[in-house]
């Protein structure tokens, strides 16, 4: 199933996703909309409107099983029509079909869909093509998830201004923690040059609202270091023109220390003018080629990146040489706060890495310039199954920010076990910071809105490849839809957005529907009960993080421990006993977390060392907790296989069997893991289970 895509296998194989648009059904719904779409009218020709038309016409052609002519203006429509167009003035659409309230609620980003009884009308529009196009994709969503014609008008705008998607692809076509295959972008040092691939990829980001995708890894590595130069730019354009058409702005990772490599020089010290020129040069390379060139992602002084700090320079230094640079073409430089010591040393209990984000950039806000943001991780290690959110959320007063998320499941099971992240996403978006006031919750920091920064929104790192259905687990999907949906609207819930992408992708079968909606609302809660306890994370193999190894970590210079011993285990991060990380929190969240009495189960490891004995506010103790938990999750893994399989005669069989094959690896799997973390623990504490289950 997992072959690289070739046209013929794409029955069943999950290629279209979300954009199937399976035939309207039942027929009643089917009707109502059938009378409306005569045609598609699309007076501008410019490339996104272009894209609009031609995807209206696809997805109603299929809905609706007709085909219906897209044509340049209404008067040649002769009874029913779908009308797109930007609000330009004296433009026909603008004055006919839109009044100043709807043009001032769509806003700079979002559109109107207006439905006209009278003249048997459907008018979308925007102050941009972009946006236009956007509506059109939420008609065919609409339409497809099976909602009625009343339901369509009013004005739609996305929450967040950046919705960003980073591609941690390398030009060797392998992908940092990739688990769909090798690279669609490269293959072997050139560019995949696929164009009918990245076309229906672009499509299916700007369907969920995605307007920036970063496209290498942010370990930019030599060669990708020359992506900014003549060597690469031609190629790199024409992906952006791609990516242009359906309204999204390719940006680049560089490397920080690229003046050493190609600049001629010895430095890169940001205070150095001839580094500031040669990047100030570089810009102007790029933007000849690119000229809606979104900007720079850097990572630097980060797991052996070089960056400013080797000049005896810091971070806001960095980031505003760049982005002078890139200013007068209005680029951004989108600089991550992933800044940690990496070579600790696990005898040493006084550093603490989950401390680092905040401790490198909250001395340093109010220094960035107006077109740096700083792109903060959810939470304060790494994308763990379980974490707090970063405390540096809400503390950033002065300072642009995106949200960090990881759509690729790195700790999650690698999209060979099933986890439905969004839940996950959710609760970090509504976690209150206290930052301004009640309440001051991740979203609106994330949006810019609590501290009126100039840019904000969310960016995550994702899950797709070359594998035939894009993410290896055609469930994983889920993810990906899951993550535009919300970075467009963060109030949708968990489980709405997880019903429209199951009808999207399999049809509106209610008994399907109502079992897959459940196995992707359990399957975060599952994968961490049989994995990593309470909070603690890691325990994983070092380098790959796939599968159990208690120790994989815990005497490694990457700051990431569990000190479990025969008494007792987890990390003290309060502020009397230990690293005092509890108190970069605001408000009631620095007493929560800092007092054992108070601190929330889920993570009482991650704040606080306790003995086996413990009892948690579950009544259980804490090894009793780790020996259930664990218990229970492998047990629910093999009901997931179970679930999916009462599904056989429901579903298309390609897509029934690629699910089925690895829902039965992750049932065995978290066996192994229920084994070795259950055993590992009953051998450290001499603690049995009190229900006499085997332990090894
Ligand atoms: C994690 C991940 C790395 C990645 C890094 C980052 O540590 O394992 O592969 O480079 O995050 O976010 O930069």
């Amino acid at each position: 199933m997992n072959d690289t895509f070739s046209p013929a296998q794409s029955q069943g194989s999950g290629y279209e996703a979300w954009l199937g648009y399976l035939p309207l059904q039942p027929e009643a719904l089917r009707n109502e909309w059938h009378t409306w779409f005569g045609a598609i009218v699309a007076a501008e020709q410019n490339d996104p409107i272009q894209a609009a038309a031609a995807e209206a016409q696809l997805g109603l052609g299929k809905l609706l099983g007709r085909s219906i002519p897209v044509i340049p203006d209404a008067e040649n429509a002769g009874g029913s029509c779908l009308v797109i167009g930007t609000f330009e003035e004296g433009h026909e659409i603008t004055a006919e079909l839109f009044d100043e309230s709807d043009i001032h609620s769509a806003g700079a980003a979002g559109f109107v869909i207006r439905v006209r009884q009278d003249h048997k009308q459907i008018a979308i529009g925007g102050a941009t093509s972009a946006a236009v196009l956007h509506g059109v994709f939420h008609l065919l969503r609409l339409m497809a998830s099976g909602r009625s014609l009343s339901e369509l008008s009013g004005a739609v705008q996305p929450a967040n201004g950046l919705r960003m998607i980073n591609h941690w692809d390398n030009f060797d076509g392998s992908i940092e923690r990739g688990y769909a295959g090798t690279s669609f972008l490269y293959d072997k040092n050139r560019f995949s040059g696929d164009t009918d691939r990245l076309r229906d990829y672009a499509r299916l980001m700007s369907s969920i609202g995605i307007n920036a995708i970063c496209i290498n890894n942010v370990n930019a590595h030599y060669e990708e270091t020359r992506f900014i130069t003549s060597a690469y730019l031609p190629e790199i354009s024409n992906i952006a023109d791609i990516f242009r058409m359906y309204g999204i702005r390719l940006f680049l990772s560089i490397n920080y220390a690229a003046t050493l490599q190609l600049g001629n020089l010895e430095t890169a010290d940001p205070l150095d003018p001839k580094v500031s020129a040669w990047w100030a040069k570089q810009a102007t390379e790029v933007y000849a080629a690119i000229p809606d060139f979104g900007g720079f992602v850097v990572k630097a002084d980060s797991e052996n990146r070089p960056g400013p700090f080797t000049y005896g320079r810091d971070h806001a230094d960095g980031a505003n040489m760049l982005a002078e640079a890139l200013e007068p073409f209005g680029g951004i430089v989108v600089w991550r706060c992933f800044v940690y010591n990496c070579k600790q040393d696990w005898r040493d209990r006084t550093t603490d890495r989950a401390r680092a984000a905040y401790d490198h950039f909250k001395p340093l806000d109010g220094r960035f310039r107006d077109n740096v943001v700083l792109q903060i991780k959810n939470g304060p290690l790494d994308f763990q199954v379980r974490e707090p959110v970063s405390p540096l959320f809400g503390a950033l007063e002065q300072t642009n920010h995106l949200l960090e998320f990881q759509i690729t499941q790195e700790y999650t099971g690698q999209q060979r076990h099933l986890c439905y992240l969004v839940p996950q996403w959710k609760e970090v978006l509504e976690f209150n910071t206290y930052a301004k006031g009640e309440p001051s919750p991740v979203k609106h920091i994330a949006d810019g809105s609590v501290w009126q920064n100039r840019l904000g929104g969310i960016a995550a790192v994702t899950n797709v490849g070359n594998d035939a259905n894009w993410t290896g687990h055609l469930l994983a999907q889920a993810n990906l839809y899951g993550y535009g949906r919300l970075t467009w609207n963060p109030e949708l819930s968990a489980e709405q957005i997880a019903a429209e992408w199951i009808r999207l992708t399999f049809g509106p079968d209610p008994a399907v529907e109502a079992v897959i909606l459940r196995m992707l609302l359990d399957s975060w809660r599952i994968y961490e009960s049989y994995t990593a306890p309470l909070g603690i994370g890691w325990m994983v193999n070092p380098n790959h993080h796939y599968g159990p190894n208690v120790d994989g970590y815990e005497y490694s210079q990457w700051g990431t421990y569990h000190y479990a011993d025969s008494q007792g285990l987890g990390v003290d991060r309060t502020v009397h006993t230990g690293t005092g990380y509890a108190a970069q929190y605001m408000g009631e969240n620095a007493e929560r977390y800092g007092s054992l009495e108070h601190c929330p189960d889920e993570l009482v490891l991650f704040f606080h060392h306790v003995p086996y004995t413990h009892v948690l506010h579950s009544g259980k103790t804490v090894i009793q907790h780790i020996y259930d938990t664990h218990f229970a999750g492998a047990n629910e893994a093999a009901e997931l296989l179970e679930s999916w399989r009462s599904l056989k005669d429901r579903l298309d069989i390609g897509l029934y069997s690629q699910v089925e094959e690895r829902l039965i690896g992750q049932a065995a799997h978290a066996k192994e893991w229920r084994d070795q973390i259950n055993t590992y623990f009953y051998r450290k504490s001499g603690i049995g289970d009190v229900h006499g289950r085997t332990i090894y």
